[in-house]
């Protein structure tokens, strides 16, 4: 462990997303839809030195668990990043993030005319994941593409 993550103390309860690639953690907040503004601790660091990917971000969060949800939305702007689940100081659950094959009705599709943002009888948003160098959603419908940096701003 480097110098930098001693500087944050472990944490009793909650969770920990660790890995997250450099310059993703305001992505996550965002998922999490944290605005600072909680009843519990949060803490961001930024651009800390890692083994495996030279510089990583890493949130902690207290006495707060994910949603299936919010892990699925988390893995497409951070797909290496580590779900650790605290309990009693101890880390109880492990899990590496894995984009899924689809994303249903989390994100909505960013063509305005795609019948998935019809007004009346509106159709549920079904986007591919392409696992690329990059992860790129697309819709099933209307082909209409998202990369990884636009999710957050089509969160439903
Ligand atoms: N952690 C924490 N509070 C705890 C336990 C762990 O904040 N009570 C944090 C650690 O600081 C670390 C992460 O949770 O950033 C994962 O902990 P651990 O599995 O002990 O660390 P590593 O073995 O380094 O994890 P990995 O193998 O996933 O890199
Ligand atoms: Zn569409």
């Amino acid at each position: 462990m480097s110098e930098k993550e001693l500087k944050v103390t472990k944490i009793e309860n909650g969770t920990v997303i660790d890995h997250i690639p450099a310059g993703k953690a305001l992505d996550v907040i965002r998922i999490l839809g944290i605005t600072g503004k909680e009843n519990y601790t949060v803490a961001i660091l930024m651009n800390v030195e890692s083994k495996k990917l030279g510089k990583k971000d890493l949130i902690k969060i207290e006495n707060r668990v994910l949603e299936p949800r919010e892990a699925k939305l988390i893995s497409l702007v951070a797909p290496e990043a580590t779900l650790n689940v605290i309990s009693n100081f101890e880390v109880k659950e492990k899990y590496k993030l894995e984009p899924p094959e689809m994303i249903e009705g989390l994100i909505k599709c960013p063509n305005e005319l795609c019948i998935t943002n019809k007004q009346d009888e509106p159709i549920l948003p079904k986007l591919k994941v392409v696992k690329g160098l990059k992860i790129v959603l697309e819709c099933i419908y209307c082909g209409a593409t998202l990369t990884s940096e636009e999710i957050t701003k089509f969160i439903l």
